[in-house]
């Protein structure tokens, strides 16, 4: 059994495809142990407690600095002794120690095709602005394992999107959500449950 620690920051709509893929068995061998949000507002705690899943918040707001709010972030995490953590909206930079704990134990959906429109700036409807701005046809997600670096770890499933004309940035990123981000999403804890994932020199290796 694989036991999943799912990190939020918001609507948790990536939460709510993951959840509904454990459910359906779309997601196999897979207990989500332990929800934690930054943000005590977030709809997504709302969404877990729904599911009957424990869930915490742990805000930098709450603490003086960085390093002390690093440290509960670290306690929350591995009290909870996840096998995965899977950032699903997260917008938080976490901790390099809990990185380094967890190496190619923390994955990420980030929505676009990386490397385009991602790293530092690039969360939430900020990838999709500049998506529009640059006037690209073809944007996306991907889930990557998550390295020390912004977006930089090994990439694990991308999924293209096609971007229309007359497209808001909101707009745009509902249909990245819907045609990409809650499939690969589930897809990749599926793969990862199954033991189908393997990391080597930076590239992920999916087996049959
Ligand atoms: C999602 O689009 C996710 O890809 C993005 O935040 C949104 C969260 O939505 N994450 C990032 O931008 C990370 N850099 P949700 O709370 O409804 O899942």
């Amino acid at each position: 059994m694989l036991k999943i620690l799912v990190c939020v920051s918001g609507g948790g709509t990536n939460l709510q495809a993951i959840i509904d893929s454990v459910n359906q068995g779309a997601i196999t061998d897979t207990e989500i142990v332990r929800v934690i949000s930054n943000n005590k507002n977030a709809y997504a705690l709302e969404r877990a407690k729904k599911a009957g899943i424990p869930a915490v918040c742990v805000s930098p707001k709450d603490y003086a600095d960085r390093e002390q709010f690093n440290e509960a972030f670290l306690k929350a995490v591995d009290e909870a002794a996840p096998d995965l953590i899977v950032l699903a909206g997260f917008l938080v930079v976490i901790p390099v120690q809990l990185i380094r704990r967890y190496e190619n134990r923390i994955i990420n959906i980030h929505p676009s095709l990386i490397p385009s429109f991602c790293g530092t700036g690039y969360y939430g409807l900020k990838v999709h602005e500049g998506v529009l701005a640059r006037g690209v046809k073809i944007t996306g997600a991907t889930v990557h394992f998550v390295d020390e670096g912004t977006d930089t770890g090994p990439i694990i499933m991308q999924k293209a999107v096609a971007v229309q004309e007359d497209d808001t940035p909101e707009v745009l990123q509902r249909r990245v959500m819907e045609e990409a981000e809650w499939i690969i999403l589930p897809w990749c804890i599926n793969l990862i449950a199954c033991g189908k994932v393997t990391v080597a020199d930076g590239k992920v290796h999916i087996s049959e």
